[in-house]
């Protein structure tokens, strides 16, 4: 251990102090952020008010988190680190559905719901179907297969935003696909919403004069036997927003159109008034290796 180090004395320095890191994948993992972390701060010349402000930054982070709001993920989002670390680990079968963010609001167990429930339980938007298969690679239906489906309402808040004025698993369900890989449920047509705008995330935002929306979407993540779950969304085509959605998630085949229906047959069946919002898809899952 030398006390006079160099701008880059100190990287080796370091570097070697974590030789010693039992697991193998973490000691790659801190190697790498001690080598890129050193070299972001010299390529930078960054000072130590910089730096002071910046740890006042992560603090004032943490400290917004609470069990209900994850300031972290967000920040990871608009930086674009949680879209990158998706299309990193992205590779799929040709035809599977893609994955984008998880997101901060799937904190919560979804209710466990029946195919055909509403998972909007205030009611007030424009009402919605949501129907599809659950398939595998090669085109065989998944039976059993389970969604975990979760959005924010038509005002663009997610239950926990607002426990004032949503019930607990407003927006969210679990589903369990039936012996044809069938799901459907009924919702309102999500909208277009901010991302929280009154922690450090927006303060970074507006210092960088980037709006927080993000394009209208239902969150998803398939589970099925014998194969790879996905975490995405579907986004609502023609929404605002999908060229410039705050956190990068979007993936055009994801976009979906959710089509103005008017067929009062189809309505009643559906327990919907008429005319309603249909979007059709399937979400398409890769076989484990
Ligand atoms: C969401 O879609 O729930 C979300 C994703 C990233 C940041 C904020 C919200
Ligand atoms: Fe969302």
């Amino acid at each position: 251990m030398t006390t006079d180090a160099t701008e880059t004395s100190v990287t080796d320095e370091v570097v070697r102090s974590l030789r010693g890191t039992a697991d193998p994948r973490l000691r790659e993992l801190l190697t790498g952020l001690v080598r890129h972390l050193h070299a972001f701060a010299r390529e930078t010349r960054l000072t130590p008010k910089e730096w002071e402000r910046a740890v006042a930054f992560l603090t004032a982070t943490g400290q917004t988190c609470t069990g209900t709001r994850q300031e972290f993920i967000l920040l990871s989002d608009v930086l674009g680190l949680s879209m990158l670390v998706e299309t990193v680990h992205g590779d799929r079968a040709a035809g599977a559905t893609e994955s984008t963010v998880l997101g901060p609001f799937h904190m919560t167990q979804s209710p466990v719901r029946a195919l055909g429930d509403s998972i909007d339980l205030v009611g007030g938007g424009e009402p919605c179907v949501v129907s599809g298969r659950v398939r595998s690679e090669d085109g065989a239906p998944l039976p059993g297969a389970v969604l975990d489906v979760w959005q924010a309402d038509g005002e663009g808040f997610y239950d926990v935003q607002r426990p004032d004025t949503q019930p607990p698993g407003n927006g969210r369900g679990l589903f369990t696909a039936d012996a044809e890989g069938r799901f459907r449920f009924r919702t309102c047509v999500p909208s277009p919403y901010p991302i929280p705008t009154d922690g450090p995330v927006g303060t970074l935002l507006r210092a960088t004069g980037r709006h927080p929306y993000r394009p209208a979407h239902i969150h998803f993540i398939a589970t099925a036997d014998g194969h790879t779950p996905v975490t995405t969304h579907i986004f609502v085509a023609g929404s605002d927003h999908l060229d410039s959605d705050a956190v990068f998630a979007v993936k055009k085949n994801l976009v979906q159109d959710f089509d103005v229906t008017d067929d009062p047959a189809l309505a009643r069946e559906f327990g919907v008034p008429n005319p309603f919002r249909l979007a059709r898809f399937d979400l398409v899952l890769e076989r484990t290796a």
